[in-house]
């Protein structure tokens, strides 16, 4: 199984989200990371077929899969950012009213929505309703559902709304599991989930992937010599702030504050080197702190 975008671009109007992208994906599991706004949805949108390119093509297996139609979302399995659930249904009738949606009938959608719940931790609360459900488990809900099809190509598109560490890490080992032969295609802001998880990392920025196909341990390698940690004076941060991306801050003792900067130049003499994280990738790409960026790591 093989997905390739050629040559793939996405306006709105004036506004280019998607810039001539070009992506080759096979069986395995993808993480797209990305600053908000970068295309990161416009492109899965795509990907999932529900948003027409404004040029280029995608295929699967050298079909294209506007023209694929339906056999197409047949293989296809996708968790939009903006998932809507019905507050009054129980998990259980969600699933069996979005298998008559998906036109999958009788005891096959029985088999099924029971098979999914057990995917997602979700079996022994099947009858209660999706308004008592924790973030996390709606989250699991949101997978169960894509999988109700049985797809070879899975598609998430992270909700920004957070969830706490333990429910981050049991829905990432649940991806983990069931990524055998299949291809994920996983969309973040939060650089920590998809560096345990993903085979590849893509990085989008401004509708472009400004790094792809690399590993976590690849993006770290590269990496290498680009972080610093140096004490300086609290009145000194401000004006190292304004000429170096500064990723961690600690209070030492007195005036004085231990900094961890990314810079590809040492920014200070006494500056020593440190070992980089993906955090740091992360700033060196996008020049911010990623929501998770840890302060005390200096
Ligand atoms: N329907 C739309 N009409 C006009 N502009 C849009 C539309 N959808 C997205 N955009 C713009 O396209 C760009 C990419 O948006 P997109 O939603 O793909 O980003 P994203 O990477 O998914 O962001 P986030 O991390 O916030 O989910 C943004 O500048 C956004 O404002
Ligand atoms: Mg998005």
């Amino acid at each position: 199984m093989e997905i390739e975008f050629t040559d793939i671009t996405k306006m709105y109007g004036k506004k280019c989200a998607v810039d001539n992208v070009n992506l080759t994906l096979e069986s395995g599991i993808y993480g797209l990371i990305g600053a908000n706004g970068s295309g990161k949805s416009t492109l899965i949108k795509m990907l999932a077929g529900l948003l027409k390119p404004t040029s280029g093509k995608i295929t699967l297996d050298g079909k294209d899969i506007c023209a694929m139609g339906a056999a197409y979302r047949s293989k296809l399995g996708y968790l939009p950012q903006d998932f809507g659930f019905y507050p009054d249904f129980s998990a259980y009738d969600f699933l069996r009213y979005l298998c008559a949606v998906k036109g999958i009938g009788g005891s096959l959608a029985e088999e099924r929505c029971k098979k999914v719940l057990y995917i997602a931790d979700l079996y022994t609360v099947k009858d209660q309703k999706i308004k008592t459900f924790s973030g996390g488990m709606r989250q699991r809900l949101g997978i169960a559902q894509a999988l109700l099809n049985d797809p070879s190509i899975l598609i998430i598109d992270e909700p920004t709304s957070g969830l706490d560490p333990r429910e981050r890490i049991r829905f990432r080992n649940k991806l983990g599991e069931m990524a055998a032969g299949k291809i994920i295609f996983y969309a973040t802001h939060i650089i920590s989930d998809i560096s345990y998880l993903a085979d590849r990392i893509l990085i989008m920025k401004d509708g472009k992937i400004a790094s792809k196909h690399v590993t976590s341990d690849e993006l770290l390698a590269e990496a290498e010599g680009t972080v610093w940690l140096m004490n300086v004076k609290r009145s000194e941060l401000p004006g190292i702030q304004s000429k170096f991306n500064v990723s961690g801050i600690l209070p030492l003792e007195g005036d004085y504050l231990r900094i961890r900067i990314v810079s590809d130049v040492i920014p200070r003499l006494d500056a020593v080197s440190g070992s980089p994280d993906l955090e740091d990738v992360y700033m060196r790409f996008f020049g911010e702190v990623s929501e998770y960026a840890d302060a005390d790591k200096v």
